[in-house]
């Protein structure tokens, strides 16, 4: 099943609620959350206090991306009951191993992110913890940015070596997905296609959260 993970970064705050309500009936499956730190990324967005705000208020799953400076510090407060997934950065874990296996000691799905200059071969040793990989099609820290073309190379290469494996993880893409590209995005082997702009920007969140899964499929 491929699925649609809307960017809150992108809502409108004063009626964040509201917006939430709009993707789950337009069909989302997943909220994504872009927690930024103003260190690994030069944007600061917000905390765990958001999702908390959200809880009980939506059935949909979170998934937290982490673009902060030392994850270890701040996974037990993003570990909601409705937390699925956290994605830490591996630009940004020393010890990347003992952050996945701290994510998954949660009992949430451990995803890990590369930034789009960062190379597929730098999760080789990692692929056999992770639920999930996050590829990166803009460099992070804002939304409304442009699809990197060549990141869906990484994505294509990431999808065989999954099909050697004997296990399977999700892999994301995230940044400048939009109705023209998340054609190509799934056929490179996305299973979750983040969007944010595309989404909360449209006249009618529902509707264009319609249009997307309509054009995954689903
Ligand atoms: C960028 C974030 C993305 C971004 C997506 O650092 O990780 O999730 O908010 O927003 P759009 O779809 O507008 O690029
Ligand atoms: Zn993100």
């Amino acid at each position: 099943m491929k699925e649609l993970a809307p960017s809150i970064l992108s809502a409108d705050f004063s009626k964040l609620g509201e917006e939430v309500a709009a993707i789950e009936k337009g069909g989302a499956q997943i909220i994504h959350f872009d927690v930024m730190d103003g260190h690994f990324v030069p944007n600061i967005s917000y905390g765990a206090v958001v999702l908390k705000s959200l809880l009980g208020k939506t059935k949909l799953p979170f998934d937290v991306h982490l673009m902060i400076e030392d994850p270890d510090l701040f996974l037990e407060e993003f570990a909601t009951d409705s937390t699925e997934y956290i994605t830490v950065h591996q630009e940004a874990c020393t010890h990347l191993d003992r952050t996945v296996k701290h994510i998954k000691s949660l009992g949430i799905k451990a995803g890990v992110a590369i930034n789009p200059a960062t190379p597929v071969s730098a999760l080789e040793c990692i692929l056999d913890e992770v639920d999930m990989i996050l590829v990166m099609s803009v460099n992070p820290g804002f939304g409304g940015q442009s699809f990197i073309e060549s990141t869906l190379k990484k994505t294509k290469a990431l999808s065989l070596v999954r099909d050697e494996m004997d296990r399977y993880f999700k892999i994301e893409m995230d940044g400048g997905i939009s109705l023209d590209n998340v054609g190509r995005v799934l056929d490179a082997g996305t299973d979750i296609a983040v969007a944010g702009s595309s989404v909360f920007h449209s006249e009618d969140i529902a509707k264009r959260t319609g249009e997307f899964l309509s054009l995954m499929g689903e």
